[in-house]
């Protein structure tokens, strides 16, 4: 690039230069956004930043653009086991993802990277960190596990990202993160980025940044201006058939889908299978070969619909998401705004459709009351009939005895739940395994909320919303996510919490 074409580019202006300036130029990033005008220069200053901005604003080259800059000057020698800047994200495929964006943006700088993250081998995560590199992108649970066994050493590290800090902050997260910036160097300098920053957390923010610049683009909640957002109004039992309408619709070229659980994932995913549709599906159940293969299925147009818990709602940047649509709504109304910002980035359009059964209205209002915003129904369902259900197609559960009087017409009892066919008699606790709490050890990767620990629902008290709390064995027709089976209407959020007091936060 000549001089002249580096006047013309505003990263110029914002101190950015040499070879980051032409690797940003080359990765198309001629004008800053927003947030980038504002929070670089200030890190480049050596100000701690806590930054709010819209999903798809440009966040990611807000922290890792000023960042780069300081340490390029610093030169390649590096102690082992080190890291000069550390980024923690929430789950793993953003901190795969932010990964690749430092590598595009410092390409030709000879900056060195590292990720640190579950579900996958450590040997090689070790051995890569070995020498010391300039920055090293986490998941909490997995660093917490290398730092105690001293493969990995942060009293070097000066600079620390929370990216999508409010969940970083929250109950879930907490305690390693706090432990692991404690284990950085006592000088370092820190930022916080998000989209959403309830009050409550950003309280928490104070023990972690020194006298910080505090850049709003948006107040926080507030969603992209391009995403088109409504409401189709449902009961649970038609939105299957809804949603197939819907995507019947070539228009719905890349479609996210949201369900609250990861079971509900699963239903969704094979529901739509069955009515002939293909989809990929991503949960903290999955493998995590499997999550991102999903994912890059998804990113390379390969796949048109993937069906996601909260797992992929934050910070995920796939370009070109026409649709996101949420076949219910989440349990933290700050996800809704995270997961429609899966579309409408960096300028482009997007439409975010929400399903909405009767019982989830109070959610509803309370994500309109952080949006700002009052959300157009465009379609009511409640005054038709539910849909007949279909019968399962052969070998799925079709193995009821010959002689059984409920396929003889009687499919249902007369206060209208399902016959029991004999099979389905004390199920205890056939619900998907980590679905309970404190199911398995995890690597504190936490983009699903529905484990111990989390943030209540805004408005609720914290031990009311636990649908987790009892034991297994209390649950005698534990087939289905606990808090499903309730019949319409009812109030969810009711049991109280027993095993939940601490919050979990290594499960995922
Ligand atoms: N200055 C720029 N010029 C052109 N494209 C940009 C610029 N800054 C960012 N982008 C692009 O915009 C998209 C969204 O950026 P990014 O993922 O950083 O958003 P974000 O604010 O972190 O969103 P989220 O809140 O969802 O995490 C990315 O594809 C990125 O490459
Ligand atoms: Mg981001």
């Amino acid at each position: 690039m000549n001089e002249i074409d580096a006047e013309l580019n505003g990263f110029a202006k914002l101190g950015i230069s040499g070879q980051l300036l032409k690797a940003t130029t080359a990765a198309g990033f001629t004008d800053p956004k927003p947030i980038q005008e504002q929070a670089i220069p200030a890190q480049l200053a050596g100000r701690d930043i806590l930054g709010i901005a819209q999903t798809g604003s440009g966040k990611t080259a807000a922290f890792a653009l000023p960042i780069l800059s300081r340490i390029i000057a610093l030169g390649t020698k590096r102690r082992p086991k080190t890291a000069r800047a550390l980024i923690l994200a929430p789950t793993r495929e953003l901190a795969v993802q932010i990964e690749e964006t430092i590598k595009v943006l410092a390409k030709g700088a000879h900056i060195s990277t590292a990720l640190v993250l579950g579900g996958v081998s450590r040997f090689s995560q070790v051995k890569k960190i070995g020498p010391g590199v300039d920055f090293l992108i986490a998941t909490p649970g997995r660093l917490m596990d290398l730092v105690r066994e001293k493969d990995v050493i942060l009293s070097e590290t000066t600079w620390l990202v929370l990216d999508e800090a409010d969940r970083m902050l929250d109950m879930g997260f907490i305690n390693d993160v706090k432990r692991i910036a404690k284990a950085t160097h006592p000088a370092r300098q820190t930022a916080l980025f998000s989209a959403t920053m309830p009050a409550e957390i950003e309280q928490l923010t104070q023990s972690l940044l020194r006298d910080p610049v505090r850049v709003e683009v948006a107040p926080q909640g507030t969603t992209a201006a391009e995403i088109v957002q409504s409401v189709v109004l449902a009961r649970t039992k038609q939105k299957r058939k809804v949603l197939s309408d819907m995507l019947a619709d070539e228009a719905m070229s890349s479609v996210i889908v949201f369900a609250r659980t990861k079971h509900g994932a699963d239903r969704v995913t094979k529901d739509l299978e069955r009515d002939g549709f293909e989809a990929a599906v991503i949960h903290g159940n999955k493998s995590q070969n499997a999550r991102q293969k999903a994912l890059n299925g998804f990113r390379d147009g390969s796949v048109r619909i993937l069906v996601a818990t909260d797992i992929a709602a934050r910070g995920i940047d796939v370009p070109g998401i026409s649709h996101v649509v949420n076949f219910d709504l989440p349990d933290e109304a700050e996800s809704y705004v995270h997961r429609i910002g899966r579309t409408g980035r960096n300028g482009r359009d997007g439409i975010a459709i929400t399903l909405v059964d009767p019982s989830e209205n109070s959610k509803l209002r309370q994500v309109e009351r952080i949006i700002r915003m009052k959300l157009p129904v465009i379609a009511d369902h409640l005054g038709q009939p539910d849909p007949v259900r279909e019968p399962r197609p052969q070998g799925e559960r079709n193995f009821a005895p010959a002689n059984d009087g409920a396929r003889e017409g009687k499919e249902q009892r007369r206060d209208g739940r399902p016959r029991n066919d004999g099979f389905g008699k004390k199920r205890f606790g056939a619900k998907p395994h980590g679905d309970r709490p404190f199911a398995k050890k995890h690597d504190g990767d936490q983009g699903e909320r529905n484990h111990g620990g989390e943030r209540p629902f805004k408005g609720k008290p914290s031990g009311e919303r636990h649908f987790h709390g009892k034991p297994k064995g209390d649950r005698p027709f534990g087939d289905k996510p606990h808090g499903e089976r309730k019949p319409e209407g009812s109030k969810p959020f009711r049991n109280k919490r027993r095993f939940n007091r601490k919050p979990a936060a290594r499960a995922a």
